[in-house]
């Protein structure tokens, strides 16, 4: 993708200076350090860095589950308002997570059913026929290759970790969100698996045309799949751009370790786009 195409298109989520520091005095921890950035809408972007360097600070920030400590995140070219409850409410419509562990992802005493139709009355179709909701909800699992019939009445522990996260992507499918924030989503499954949800992750980019801030280690894989790479490096952005500038002409030196730390990958994707 050229950079011009790549630019026109419009603002998603920025921010300027977007910092996080927790505690105070000697044990203060500047988690985000002033960072800046522009997501735009569709893309596929990449947060990729050691681990410690912020990267989920940052995402607790962008969904506005944690303040801001200094700067200012936009939403849709304009100051971000969630200070009060509905507007927060209203902006979660527009951005939905898929977190490192499924786990804490699911209030554990609600059945699954009843997570996936909370989906749907977000959406605005509490007043659907109920076989309408059924219809979407079994839709949804089989977007995700779950059975429904053998999802109802359970309990979300009661599924495996790879079912979760399944879980959690027909959630997305139900609520169409404009930005998806996915940390790391495939820590818990094998290579094989992994493949299948990011396949399905990028089914439904296309399907909604969602922008998806992708959390990883892994730089040869956000190589592979993103538009833009932003790399962190203790807090701050050390680096940003498109895959290939970031990637294969990378500036600075943490980029360049990461990217020797996986000579295998980097070979491997190396070689495929020659
Ligand atoms: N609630 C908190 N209170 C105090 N310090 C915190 C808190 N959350 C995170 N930190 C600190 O902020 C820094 C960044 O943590 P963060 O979880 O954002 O890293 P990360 O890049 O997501 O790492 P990983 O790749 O391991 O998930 C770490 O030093 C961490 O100890
Ligand atoms: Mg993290």
């Amino acid at each position: 993708m050229s950079i011009n195409n790549h630019d026109i298109r419009p603002l998603c989520l920025s921010g300027r200076g977007v910092t996080k520091v927790f505690g105070i005095g000697d044990k203060k921890t500047v988690a985000v350090d002033h960072v800046d950035f522009d997501f735009r809408e569709g893309e596929l972007v990449s947060i990729v860095g050691e681990s410690g360097s912020g990267k989920t600070t940052l995402a607790k920030m962008l969904l506005g589950l944690i303040s801001v400590t200094e700067g200012e995140i936009f939403y849709q070219g304009k100051p971000r308002d969630i200070r009060s409850r509905k507007k927060k409410k209203e902006y979660w419509k527009n951005i939905q997570a898929i977190f490192q562990d499924p786990f804490s992802s699911f209030n554990v005493f609600t059945k699954i059913d009843t997570v996936l139709l909370d989906c749907i009355h977000m959406r605005g179709g509490k007043h659907l026929p109920k076989e309408k909701k059924v219809e979407m909800m079994a839709e949804a699992c089989s977007f995700v290759n779950l059975k429904y019939e053998e999802m109802t009445n359970k309990y979300p522990f009661e599924l495996s970790g790879g079912q979760m996260q399944r879980l959690m992507i027909a959630r997305i499918f139900l609520l169409k969100p404009k930005i998806l924030l996915a940390d790391e989503p495939t820590s818990m499954i094998d290579a094989c698996s992994r493949a299948t949800i990011l396949d399905m992750l990028m089914n439904l980019r296309n399907e909604i045309g969602m922008t998806i801030i992708f959390i990883t280690h892994d730089i040869g894989l956000a190589y592979y799949i993103s538009d833009s790479v932003y790399i962190m490096e203790k807090g701050k952005i050390v680096e940003s751009g498109t895959a290939d500038e970031v990637i294969l002409n990378s500036k600075a030196d943490y980029t360049k370790r990461l990217i020797s730390d996986v000579p295998k990958i980097y070979e491997e994707w190396d070689l495929s786009t020659v």
